[in-house]
């Protein structure tokens, strides 16, 4: 047994500012604002009123509980303590670096060049230690997953953003490689993070078109500098269409293949595996052997976490080697995909019978609709115990954790308050 012995405890008073604390660090927000949204959400409910609650950024099915994959959790229970216990590798188990890869391109052999990370939240931070200089911007498309903005902030780099065509678009190519040029031309290389497909918090995917025309501006741009494509993949396993998810990832695969753009993935198995309190994922290059990257992202593991956890890396490895388990787990995706895909069509159907555009869901947790105001639509639904996050460019609607029959409930609550 192990005992505390001879610590002493300080307790400041809470109204007194910590002079040890850098004044640039003092005026945080006390709770992450989705975080605090979905307390209160959770806090009403308990007192009995009817609430429902979109914030939550997990998959729950229709009675509020948190979906575990039964196939995830078998395995993990068959994890042995030396699959649990040890450090990993600093930069990964290579298998575990491998079979992630090959969930996504099964045509790979190996990872290419890369290394496991607490989540894809550590993979997007390793991109900007390694691809920008401190100050400089990452370009995302926006609306994006709000801790970019949070990720960029504590790693000394900032974003720089542009919106996504809007549905059954693509973008006006002129400005979009003016915008990109004028990042180009401003700090002399260019990291992207494109969250697609299935992103997050639109629920749409590019269209073949829309990567075509950024693979083009992309390739134009490698003459002014080095160009890395981080492809964000988090929900790839939730999607209407499995074979648009295939064809797309082929797609950057081959674009990637060309050697003119550094193409790259965020994986992680928070979604895909309900692992989300794990911590894994991976910064992988699969298409790139290069031994100077190999060391700095095995520098940058070193100096930021040590090593990523070891179990949920054991617990892929397990799985690649189960086709059986494979299969099982290929089942549940699918009956979450479905189950995500009635409650996208439920909200889309009842707010077309409220006389309101209906909302596109291709694949992911989560849809957008628009609000001239969102905060203040987003206020007006709280008071009716209907819980959104608002954001810049509309409300950010979690179709993983609203069950279907709450839909017109819900679309003439929004209709009202916009
Ligand atoms: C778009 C997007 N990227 C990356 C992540 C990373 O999640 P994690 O760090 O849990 O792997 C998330 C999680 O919500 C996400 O929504």
């Amino acid at each position: 047994m192990t005992r505390a012995v001879g610590i002493l405890v300080v307790s400041i008073p809470g109204n007194l500012m910590l002079s040890h604390l850098l004044p640039a660090r003092r005026e945080f927000p006390a709770d992450d604002p989705i975080f605090a949204l979905n307390s209160e959400a959770q806090a009403r409910a308990a007192k009995g009123e009817a609430v429902i609650n979109t914030t939550v950024g997990a998959l729950l099915d229709d009675h509020g509980q948190l979906v575990v994959l039964d196939t995830v959790m078998e395995l993990w229970r068959e994890l042995t303590p030396k699959e649990i216990a040890p450090y990993a590798p600093i930069a990964g188990d290579p298998v575990f670096l491998t079979s992630l890869v090959q969930r996504y391109w099964p045509d790979l052999d190996q990872f290419g060049t890369g290394c496991a990370t607490p989540g894809g939240s550590g993979a997007l931070a390793l991109s900007l230690l390694n691809f920008l200089e401190p100050g400089q911007a990452v370009f995302c498309f926006s609306p994006y997953w709000g801790p970019y903005a949070t990720i960029s902030a504590e790693n000394g780099r900032r974003l720089r953003t542009y919106p996504l065509p809007s549905p059954g678009h693509t973008w006006e190519a002129l400005d979009l490689q003016r915008a990109l040029k004028e990042l180009m031309q401003e700090q002399g290389r260019l990291l992207l993070w494109f969250n697609d497909p299935c992103h997050n918090p639109t629920g749409r995917s590019s269209s073949p078109a829309g990567r075509a025309m950024l693979f083009e501006i992309l390739r134009e741009l490698t003459q002014l500098g080095p160009i890395t494509l981080l492809l964000d993949l988090a929900y790839l396993e939730y999607t209407a269409d499995p074979g648009e998810v295939m064809h797309a990832l082929q797609d950057y695969a081959r674009f990637a293949g060309e050697g003119t753009v550094l193409v790259g993935a965020s994986l992680s198995v928070s979604k895909a595996l309900t692992l989300y309190g794990a911590r894994a994922g991976a910064l992988v290059f699969p298409w790139t052997h290069d031994a100077p990257l190999q060391a700095a992202l095995a520098m940058s593991c070193r100096g930021i976490f040590s090593n990523a956890p070891r179990a949920p890396q054991s617990l892929v490895v397990r799985l690649a080697r189960d086709g059986k388990a494979q299969a099982r787990l290929a089942d549940e995706h699918r009956h979450w995909s479905l189950k995500l895909q009635v409650r996208a069509h439920a909200l889309s159907d009842a707010l077309r019978s409220e006389k309101l555009p209906g909302v596109p869901w291709q694949g992911g947790f989560f849809v957008t609709l628009p609000a001239p105001d969102p905060e203040a639509v987003a206020a007006k639904l709280r008071e009716r115990g209907i819980f959104v996050v608002p954001m810049a460019e509309g409300l950010r609607v979690g179709v993983c954790g609203m069950k279907a029959v709450d839909a017109p409930i819900f679309a003439l609550a929004y209709k009202e308050s916009l």
